[in-house]
């Protein structure tokens, strides 16, 4: 019993920890506070797909676009997995199971674009499906790609790996892996900016560029 209520309210305290941590993350402005020395070596697009209501992905997507002056293209699917979030799981891991890539409502012409920024949240350790879809009908060769991830708490995965299989005739730069949101953040509306500012873009596109 004792054992019981201690676990309880260990719990219990992480939990609001956590919560608080997260409000007060929340609260703080995105703004980049480091200058940007990047120089893109040509035109740029950032490619991404998105999938939850806090839009963890196309957020990352946006501060990449503003800073490397780059056409964002967020991709769609032509019908996107149901809501509430269980049923978005149980669809999107039959999908994955049966290794079938969802239709997508376009598929972005990236002619006359020499880099690409490829963002996908991790969806069971890899890239998500719908951004299997465009991979298959445009594996970016001759492209430089800077690829971005957001995860819930579980990492990139075989993001990287994964990556370089669909597209062998990309230039693959390092991965920027962003902490999306876990259920629970999702369900109190925490994005990406309850961990990250933009200040984590920019020190990539400097590092890259
Ligand atoms: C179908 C599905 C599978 C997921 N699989 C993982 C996973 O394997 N590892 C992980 O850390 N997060 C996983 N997540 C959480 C998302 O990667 C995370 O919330 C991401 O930031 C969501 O990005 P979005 O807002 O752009 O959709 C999964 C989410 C969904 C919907």
């Amino acid at each position: 019993m004792k054992i019981a209520i201690i676990v309880c309210a260990a719990v219990a305290t992480a939990a609001v920890c956590t919560i608080a941590g997260c409000r007060m993350f929340s609260k703080r402005s995105t703004d980049a506070t480091i200058p940007l020395t990047a120089k893109l070596p040509g035109k740029a697009a950032v490619v991404c797909y998105s999938q939850s209501k806090v839009r963890n992905t196309a957020t990352v997507a946006q501060w990449i676009a503003k800073h490397a002056g780059a056409t964002l293209f967020v991709l769609e699917m032509a019908e996107p997995y149901p809501e509430p979030y269980f049923s978005t799981l149980k669809a999107a891991y039959k999908d994955f199971k049966a290794g079938t890539l969802p239709a997508l409502k376009d598929i972005p012409d990236l002619d006359g674009y020499d880099v690409v920024f490829l963002g996908s949240p991790i969806w069971y350790g890899t890239y998500a499906m719908p951004v299997g879809t465009f991979l298959k009908a445009n594996p970016l060769a001759g492209k430089t790609v800077a690829p971005f991830c957001t995860h819930g708490g579980g990492g990139a995965g075989r993001f990287a790996a994964d990556l370089q299989k669909a597209c062998p005739g990309a230039k693959l730069l390092e991965p920027l892996v962003i902490r999306g949101s876990n259920q629970i953040e999702r369900r109190m509306g925490l994005g990406v900016s309850a961990h990250h500012t933009e200040d984590d873009v920019v020190e990539w596109l400097n590092r890259l560029f």
